[in-house]
């Protein structure tokens, strides 16, 4: 077994996690593992105490890894595993002055989540839920030529903030049901992604103006943060149709639902907000033309079995040295 010092490794996970996961840590024969073994977030109290003296830390995106929970962890630890693609809850600048690597889990889940964002757009774009929900109360009295209409993407203009993995794949997707034209935005263009669906790299007020659906795919940064504002959103089409499935900050929610009320865009749809969980008696969740989802991106069996696998693997390989099969540069 691999040894740190005078015992095993100590490890300490941050939540339940399909078990492949923990079977690829527990049988490695590298590390000791305590867990939080819940379904439920870990209290700050218990993470503080739990990370103490570990040598590695396999979190989850609703754990805030900030100044506060190194200081706790101590010069131990070496490696940080997040079970997620997104890295926004990690304080990377601490991190890395510590000497600390991490491993995240991109690729792996942008089939899943790509297609969780087509699901949500068609959703949200045709009204599903609505007429769900008309179909169940007894709204639905007949065949009416003018009842339940929305927009559809044959011959639309999509505009994709952040053309990344995530980005390129729901693009990809949208492509066959006839959309006439990609917009993108970005830090700089990237033509090498760009060429497959002909996108034309536009300022974020131009993709605003023109796209008919806009579907927010990008990282969570000080740039992104409240991008989506009030300007953003007077600029957009009235007829247009609001998609994110990034992370809750990148979108000004109050903004976002003066837009929604007032008519200025058509709906949205939202798989992330913030905070996680929105309050059940949040306006958003008022409006008819908001589709609200739990933030549920890369929720397939699969994909969550291969997100454990991979961030033990991560984890793993960082406990012993090795290059991790995701690492993030730092
Ligand atoms: P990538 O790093 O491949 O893509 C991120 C994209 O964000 C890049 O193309 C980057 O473009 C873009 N970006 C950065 N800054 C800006 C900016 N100022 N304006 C517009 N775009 C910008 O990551 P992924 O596609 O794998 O994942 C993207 C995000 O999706 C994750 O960070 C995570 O937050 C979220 N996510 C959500 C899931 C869910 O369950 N809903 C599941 C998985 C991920 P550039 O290179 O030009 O900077
Ligand atoms: C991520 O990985 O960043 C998602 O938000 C959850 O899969």
């Amino acid at each position: 077994a691999w040894r740190g010092g005078c015992g095993l490794m100590q490890v300490f996970v941050t939540r339940r996690i399909p078990r492949e996961g923990l079977a690829a840590l527990s049988q490695a024969g590298v590390c000791s593992i305590q867990q939080w073994e819940s379904d439920e977030p870990i209290p700050r109290s218990e993470l503080l105490a739990g990370v103490a003296g570990k040598h590695g830390l396999l979190c989850l995106l609703s754990d805030r890894i900030d100044k506060e929970v190194l200081d706790a962890a101590g010069s131990n630890l070496k490696i940080i595993s997040t079970l997620s693609a997104g890295f926004d809850h990690l304080a990377l600048e601490e991190i890395k002055k510590r000497g600390i690597r991490v491993g995240y889990t991109p690729d792996i889940l942008t089939d899943a989540t790509a297609e969780l964002s087509v699901a949500l757009l068609l959703a949200t774009c045709r009204r599903l839920p609505e007429s769900v929900e008309e179909v169940k109360n007894g709204g639905w009295t007949t065949w009416k030529p003018l009842w339940m209409c929305g927009y559809g993407l044959s011959n639309s203009s999509v505009g994709i903030i952040g053309l990344g993995r995530i980005g390129q794949a729901v693009a990809r997707r949208l492509k066959p049901f006839g959309v006439k034209k990609f917009l993108y935005t970005g830090s700089r263009p990237k033509p090498e992604s760009a060429v497959e669906f002909q996108a034309d790299f536009v300022p974020l007020a131009k993709l605003a103006e023109e796209s008919d659906f806009v579907v927010v795919t990008c990282s969570l940064t000080p740039d992104t943060k409240g991008m989506c504002n009030k300007d953003f959103f007077s600029r957009m089409k009235k007829t247009s149709v609001f998609i994110n499935t990034s992370r809750g900050a990148v979108v000004n929610q109050e903004d976002l639902y003066q837009a929604l009320v007032s008519g200025q865009i058509a709906a949205a749809g939202l798989d992330v907000a913030t905070p996680e969980p929105l309050p059940t008696d949040h306006p958003l969740l008022s409006l008819k033309n908001c589709v609200i989802l739990p933030h549920i991106g890369s929720a397939t069996y699969a994909t969550r079995s291969a997100m454990s696998v991979l961030s033990a693997n991560n984890l793993l390989a960082g406990l012993k040295g090795e290059s991790m099969p995701s690492e993030l540069q730092l």
